[in-house]
């Protein structure tokens, strides 16, 4: 039998990329090609995943191909100006991912943990595109449940369109953003004995 050696995280490593991770607004080219895009996916497939079901998918969106979604989109915008606005947003980033939830029905695997499952996917991409210098972030739109949307995209009907990760090469000469430490103190409850 092969016994598969275990890799220890550098915990600090790890800790340190989660504490200083930030979304990235303002990006530029270029972003991730598609064999460093699919060799990330792969790590990031490796989140928490009850079954291993993997309920998504993703579609990468680059050059001109944002302009053509940007169109889709503006069409479901109500008015003239906003459509204009919808449509560049489309050209924020040089690189999108369109996050495709695919729910499947399953006896003991309920709807909300698949979801779950993609959103711990899609956030631990963010997290190892941020390590390896890239940016990005996760916006839930716009218009993912516009039909012209979801037609250009070929989303089909048991399918989300959870938004999208706009990826690239953060914009430089930017003040980093501070965060605010977390005060988790009302979010955490106890029950048990807590002094052994
Ligand atoms: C599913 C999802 C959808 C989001 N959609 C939007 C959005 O449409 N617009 C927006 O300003 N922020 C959106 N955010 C928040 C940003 O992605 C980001 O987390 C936020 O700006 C805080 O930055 P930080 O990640 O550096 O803490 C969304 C986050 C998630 C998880």
């Amino acid at each position: 039998m092969t016994t598969v050696p275990v890799v220890q995280p550098a915990a600090g490593i790890v800790e340190t990329a989660i504490r200083t991770r930030r979304s990235t607004i303002r990006l530029t080219a270029p972003a991730p090609g598609p064999d460093e895009l699919r060799d990330l996916l792969a790590a990031a497939a490796n989140a928490p995943d009850h079954g291993q079901l993997r309920p998504w998918r993703v579609i990468a969106i680059c050059g001109a191909a944002r302009t053509r979604l940007g169109e889709a989109a503006a069409e479901a915008a109500p008015t003239a100006d906003l459509a204009e606005r919808v449509a560049a947003k489309h050209l924020r980033a040089p690189l999108m991912l369109a996050l495709v939830f695919q729910p499947r029905d399953h006896p003991t695997i309920p709807r909300w943990e698949q979801l779950a499952a993609t959103s711990a996917m899609a956030t631990t991409l963010l997290l190892l595109l941020d390590t390896r210098g890239w940016g990005g972030v996760w916006f839930g739109g716009p218009y993912p449940n516009a039909p012209q949307v979801r037609r250009h995209l070929g989303v089909r009907d048991d399918e989300q369109l959870l938004g999208y990760l706009y990826v690239g090469t953060p914009v430089t000469g930017e003040a980093p953003r501070p965060r605010t430490a977390a005060d988790v103190r009302s979010k955490l409850s106890w029950l048990g004995d807590t002094s052994r």
